[in-house]
């Protein structure tokens, strides 16, 4: 058995470069895999609940790769069940290049990143569309009601395959949130100081 993200990403290309560069064979163990690594454990499940964004790919008719980005508030990906994630898709520039692009080819790409603590996770699904008219209930589940937003569909991604990345070339950085945490010592130790002149 093979992990399942080999499974959709090693194609005969893929094979060949990793042939053509010399590392085929180090690449075959994860088509020897026992586990096909397609469903979220407790580390995804958390990781996901800390994203405040993600880079998702599409694929156009054209064979043009789509890159969008996704941002929302802390936790706005959802984990419905360990193969399924949902996001409430908000109104934008009114272009629909992802949607669209989804409507002719279901498949999608996330890439979630966690740059303070230098991780990255991978998942490659499938998508359903879902909309408010035909499933109120599902859309209620993937709303964030405190965020201002339009939630025009639900992007509901049935999971294939994850893979984590190593940390190499993520430079750490830190949100606005993060940076205000980190500085609450510094901070009190200023208030201190002022006090003494
Ligand atoms: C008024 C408005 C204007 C926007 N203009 C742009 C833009 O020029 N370029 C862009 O990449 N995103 C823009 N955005 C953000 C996108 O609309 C948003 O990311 C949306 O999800 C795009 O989805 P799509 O790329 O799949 O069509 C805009 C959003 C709003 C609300």
């Amino acid at each position: 058995m093979a992990t399942a993200f080999a499974d959709i990403t090693f194609t005969p290309s893929v094979k060949a470069a990793q042939s053509q560069y010399g590392s085929r064979e180090r690449n075959s163990r994860f088509e020897l895999a026992t586990d096909p690594r397609n469903q979220l454990t407790e580390q995804e499940i958390d990781f996901i609940a800390q994203r405040d964004s993600f880079y998702q790919a599409t694929v156009s008719e054209s064979g043009w790769p789509y890159v969008q980005h996704r941002g929302g508030p802390i936790g706005f990906l959802k984990v419905l069940d360990d193969r399924t994630i949902g996001f409430a898709d908000f109104r934008g520039n009114v272009q629909y290049l992802s949607v669209g692009n989804l409507q002719a080819n279901n498949r999608i790409s996330l890439i979630l990143m966690d740059y303070a603590n230098r991780q990255r996770l991978k998942i490659w699904g499938t998508v359903r569309i879902a909309h408010a008219d035909t499933e109120p209930e599902l859309l209620a589940q993937l709303e964030v009601p405190t965020y201002r937003a339009r939630v025009e569909r639900g992007i509901v991604i049935h999971i294939e395959a994850l893979d984590w990345n190593c940390p190499q070339h993520i430079t750490p950085r830190y949100s606005q949130a993060q940076v205000e945490e980190m500085i609450v010592p510094l901070m009190a130790e200023i208030e201190r100081l002022k006090q003494l002149v």
